[in-house]
């Protein structure tokens, strides 16, 4: 049987899962969106790429989601992005909104499907799908530090002149200014990177990656990435899809685990055919746990907002 992904939103970050996905011929995948005859376009459009790229899969549009029944991952994109001078977080009561009802919708048809999350503020629009969709903590997940992790990876190999292929990094925390880049644990070909960078160098690049996202809405002026947070969400879908059992920092549902509860926080998980099939907890040192706090309490407001005003 033919695995099924359905992309909701048909936008940057959507339209390029779907040509990662195809490309990679992990999936059938079904575009969603709002706008009438984008999906369609798109989906033919990528459909007619297959004979000269050399991929065999069914790509289709939709304004609804009754062609999206018994997907086995439903990729959540729909949404605003970020514009100059927004921050991530004045997305949120917009994008609640939106996420609700792509989340209520996809669920209705694939009730079995895993959530994947890539709509901003990330890990609060995590914690609505949940809730809405009521699926268990290993079949909500979101994604955004291995989007964070790969600029971190980035600005080290630019940095040293390496592979980024070298370099083993893990970026912890929400998504935003507040994530935590653990440097203690970052390695070179296995050599950790205060061995090979001043302590100042590695200030810099954790304070780049923290605005790695900023850094490119400022570039596009319109819009914010899609390249590499496409790449991210399709190594989530594909360590799924073929039960690979990657360990990745993703947006997880931690109830107790790290010490928070109720809250969706960029851990290292194992994911694969059942979704997040383990939470690691790392030994944290005061310093990165303190990081990490500050970051948790940066969801936990925005979560807080939309329970006050959503009455959720
Ligand atoms: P985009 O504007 O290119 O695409 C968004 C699409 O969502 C549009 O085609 C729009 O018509 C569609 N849409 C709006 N309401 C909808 C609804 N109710 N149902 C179905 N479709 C709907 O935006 P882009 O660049 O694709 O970004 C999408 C979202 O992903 C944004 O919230 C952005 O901030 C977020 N993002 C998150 C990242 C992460 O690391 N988690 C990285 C990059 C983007
Ligand atoms: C990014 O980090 C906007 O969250 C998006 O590029």
């Amino acid at each position: 049987m033919r695995k099924k992904v359905t992309v909701v939103g048909a936008g940057n970050v959507g339209a390029n899962c779907a040509l990662r996905i195809a490309n990679k011929e992990l999936a059938d995948v079904v575009l969603v969106d709002i706008m009438e005859g984008v999906p369609q376009g798109k989906g033919l459009d990528l459909l007619q790429s297959g004979p000269v790229e050399g991929y065999d899969v069914m790509i289709t549009g939709a304004n609804d989601y009754e062609t999206t029944a018994n997907s086995d991952i439903i990729v959540i994109t729909a949404g605003f992005p970020r514009k100059p001078g927004m921050s991530r977080d004045d997305l949120l009561l917009a994008n609640y909104e939106i996420v609700k009802n792509a989340t209520e919708q996809a669920v209705k048809y694939s009730p079995d499907a895993i959530l994947v999350l890539v709509t901003n503020p990330l890990d609060a629009m995590c914690w609505v799908a949940q809730q809405v969709s009521k699926f268990s903590k290993n079949r909500v997940i979101g994604m955004a530090g291995v989007l964070d992790t790969a600029r971190y990876r980035t600005f080290i190999a630019m940095e040293l002149g390496v592979s980024v292929e070298s370099i083993t990094a893990l970026v912890l925390g929400g998504h935003g200014d507040t994530m935590v880049p653990i440097v203690r644990l970052t390695t070179i070909g296995g050599i950790p990177i205060t061995e090979l960078l001043p302590q100042d160098r590695i200030d810099a690049i954790v304070e780049r990656t923290r605005n790695g996202g900023a850094e490119i809405v400022k570039f596009l002026k319109t819009g914010s990435a899609y390249y590499a947070p496409s790449a991210g969400t399709v190594e989530m879908v594909e360590s799924i899809l073929k039960d690979k059992k990657k360990v990745l920092p993703c947006a997880a549902l931690l109830e107790g685990e790290y010490g928070y509860d109720g809250l969706f926080v960029g851990v290292p998980v194992k994911i694969g055919a059942s979704g997040i099939e383990k939470i690691y907890e790392l030994k944290l040192t005061a310093e990165e746990k303190a990081a990490l706090d500050h970051s948790a309490a940066a969801v936990k407001e925005l979560v807080d907002v939309l329970k006050q005003k959503t009455g959720m």
